[in-house]
């Protein structure tokens, strides 16, 4: 693996979309994605990248030229939720336990920690998704909410959304 994280650039685009369309396959139970809604469209994955914010935060993971992971935190600009910022994260299955998602979730939380409006990151995880769960309570993350049965899954059961965070401040 030539693993190399950094920012997204315009020619990331194609990759990301490719990226996305396959860890929402991979993970049927346990990611809530917009692919699941709607086809990706390349101009928008592209202006995406070209618009990130100067609070927000995304990072590709590649191998070689290939997109095989993602976090995405994006900082709240509404003034009262100004100390909040809020990230997801996908890693395809063949690149996960070797770390990626860790060195990603680093990255998100030194950026929160030296941002001067950042004080809390929060994230939503589904409650049947127990190693993502143990991943995030070693970075510090604490469960502060549980809705309960939020989710309902594609065999229509359900599973709850855990709310949770971490001051970085
Ligand atoms: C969760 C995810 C980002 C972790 O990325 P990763 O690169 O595998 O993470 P790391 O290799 O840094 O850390 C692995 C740790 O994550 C946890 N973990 C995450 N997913 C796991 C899984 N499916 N099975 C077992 N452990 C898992 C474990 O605690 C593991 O620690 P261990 O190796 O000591 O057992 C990645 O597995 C993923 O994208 N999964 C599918 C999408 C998803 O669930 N995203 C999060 C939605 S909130």
């Amino acid at each position: 693996m030539n693993l190399e994280i950094r920012k997204p650039k315009i020619e990331d685009a194609e990759s990301i979309i490719e990226h996305k369309i396959k860890v929402t396959k991979e993970n049927p139970d346990t990611l809530a994605t917009a692919i699941e809604n709607q086809e990706p469209d390349l101009e928008d994955q592209i202006n995406k990248i070209k618009n990130i914010g100067e609070n927000d935060l995304k990072l590709v993971a590649l191998d070689g030229d290939t997109v095989i992971g993602i976090i995405n935190m994006f900082h709240d600009k509404r003034h009262k939720f100004r100390h909040i910022a809020q990230f997801g994260i996908s890693v395809q299955h063949k690149y996960a336990g070797h770390g990626i998602g860790s060195k990603l979730i680093q990255e998100v939380v030194d950026f929160a920690t030296e941002n001067d409006n950042i004080e809390k990151l929060i994230l939503t995880v589904f409650g049947n998704n127990d190693g993502a769960i143990k991943l995030y309570e070693r970075f510090g993350f604490e469960s502060e909410a549980t809705l309960k049965d939020q989710v309902k899954l594609n065999n229509d059961s359900y599973t709850d959304l855990i709310y949770m965070s971490k001051w970085v401040k």
